[in-house]
């Protein structure tokens, strides 16, 4: 049985954590389908605007061999509307978000992956900014 694999990020400024992450997700299924989060969920969350927007955040990730389809997360309180939507098995986190989507597993298997040690964007953008 083929099995469906989803997972959601802001992929901004994208990283080498960023892929390590779609790659290891896609290994657990046939298809991946990947949420990426709306410039405006983004200010919502994180106060701040992303450097790139949810048009080339899209893009770049929809370019990735292992991502199958790509959809703009809208809102944080839609993902069991999207994980059934897409009809997804399997939804892939990174366990900075451990526990929080266990809620989900009436629906579909919960998958909590480690993270890239000692990379992000916020990293990022506070390194370039002093460069
Ligand atoms: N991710 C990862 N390893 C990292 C950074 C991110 O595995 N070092 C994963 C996250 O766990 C998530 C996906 O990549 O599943 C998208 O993460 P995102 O929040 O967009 O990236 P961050 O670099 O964590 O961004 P920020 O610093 O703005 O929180």
């Amino acid at each position: 049985m083929s099995r469906t694999v989803i997972t959601f990020g802001t992929f901004d400024v994208f990283h080498v954590g960023h892929l390590r992450m779609i790659e290891r997700a896609a290994t657990y299924g046939e298809r991946l389908v990947v949420g990426v989060s709306a410039d405006e969920l983004n200010r919502r969350k994180k106060d701040r605007d992303p450097v790139f927007s949810e048009a080339e955040r899209l893009a770049i990730v929809a370019a990735l061999k292992p991502v199958d389809e790509v959809f703009l997360e809208e809102s944080l309180e839609l993902k069991r509307d999207y994980i059934l939507k897409y009809g997804a098995d399997v939804l892939v986190m990174g366990d900075d978000w451990a526990g929080r989507f266990d809620e989900f597993q009436d629906v579909c298997e919960v998958l909590y992956l480690p993270r890239t040690p000692a990379i992000s964007t916020t990293a990022l953008i506070e390194k370039i900014a002093q460069a």
